[in-house]
């Protein structure tokens, strides 16, 4: 297949592209050529390279046109973020392709009721951010299943990988708390650290995009959660990272409103939005439909990804 991957040199694209390549595809990345990807490989060198900014040609109603214009068999887009943006390209694609796969978010939920999630819950999405990523699903699904454009859309989680840091045990990225727990100080936890997350390997993610490619019978016209097999308690998170340092995690636990008030307000702010939706998710949808078979538990990703940063001399851990 010509699969052409927009926003291909990050955390999804990472593996995706050495992914496509492997499996003998012909594989066009689309990026401003400004990032590199996280790991070097050797697929790359057999990757073409197309440099476009897609705010500029979104905005000089160019890009669906760019895109139509590399023949593509399979669009996969990491980067729409609104219905909007998807537009130019359905209009520029339909009858053109065989499939487009667009990336979601897990955050077209907003609080659940019933857990793990399932894809057909009532979504509920609260910020602008799971709005617009739900608005998007319910454009691109209805183009689906009323117009017959080939979409599908994955939702991963909070992503891991190597080169970068997960999300905490407290539900932000401040480097200081996996520091804080391999030495054995003391964390301040929100609430009663009962509240969820939701991470996934990004090769899981670019496992579900390949198999979503493969499985085009069942994948065209759905939407599917790409997460780990289980969620995490956010005490279970920082009690385990701790046992990895040969500690016992010294947890203090604190209303979310006073514990607020000693962290820097960004990072209470992305807490706030982890543990308002406390994530967790079910991929029974995805395990059924298109063979997803997460390689990782949601424990073992976030180890590889310390473990990488600890090795890179980028995490601050005594011993
Ligand atoms: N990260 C998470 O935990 C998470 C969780 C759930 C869902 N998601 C979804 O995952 C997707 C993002 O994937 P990712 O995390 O792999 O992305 P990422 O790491 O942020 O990488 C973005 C990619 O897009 C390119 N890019 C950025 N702006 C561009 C522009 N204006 N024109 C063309 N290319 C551009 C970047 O390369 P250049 O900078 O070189 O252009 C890079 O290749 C989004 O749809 C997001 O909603 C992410």
């Amino acid at each position: 297949m010509k699969v052409v991957v927009i926003g291909g040199s990050g955390h999804i694209g990472t593996y995706l592209v050495p992914r496509l390549v492997e499996g003998g595809h012909e594989v066009t990345n689309v990026t401003r050529g400004l990032r590199e990807p996280y790991q070097p490989h050797d697929a790359w060198k057999r990757v073409r390279l197309i440099r476009i900014d897609r705010q500029k040609e979104e905005a000089g109603r160019r890009f669906g046109e760019s895109i139509k214009a590399l023949e593509p068999d399979v669009v996969m887009d990491l980067i729409c973020f609104k219905p909007e943006s998807a537009r130019p390209l359905v209009e520029a694609l339909r009858g053109q392709i065989r499939h487009y796969i667009c990336c979601g978010t897990t955050w077209i939920h907003g609080p659940s009721v019933l857990v793990p999630t399932r894809e057909e819950e009532c979504r509920n999405p609260f910020g602008e951010y799971g709005i617009q990523k739900a608005a998007l699903e319910n454009y691109l699904l209805e183009e689906a299943q009323a117009k017959g454009f080939p979409a599908t859309l994955l939702h991963p989680g909070h992503i891991v990988g190597k080169g970068w840091l997960p999300i905490s045990p407290v539900g932000n990225r401040d480097p200081l708390i996996f520091s804080r727990l391999a030495k054995g100080e003391e964390v301040e936890m929100p609430n009663l650290g009962m509240e969820t997350l939701h991470h996934v390997h990004a090769d899981d993610v670019a496992q579900a995009f390949v198999k979503a490619m493969s499985f085009w019978g069942n994948a065209v016209g759905e939407s599917f959660h790409v997460v780990s097999p289980q969620a995490l308690t956010m005490r279970g998170y920082a009690e385990t990272v701790a046992s990895w340092f040969g500690r016992e995690a010294r947890l203090k636990f604190v209303p979310f409103e006073q514990w607020r008030k000693g962290v820097d307000p960004e990072q209470a702010d992305m807490t706030w939005d982890h543990i308002a939706r406390s994530p967790n998710y079910s991929i029974a949808k995805a395990r059924r439909l298109l063979d997803y078979q997460p390689r990782y538990g949601s424990l073992q990703a976030i180890h590889e990804s310390i473990t990488w940063l600890m090795e890179k001399g980028l995490l601050a851990v005594d011993g």
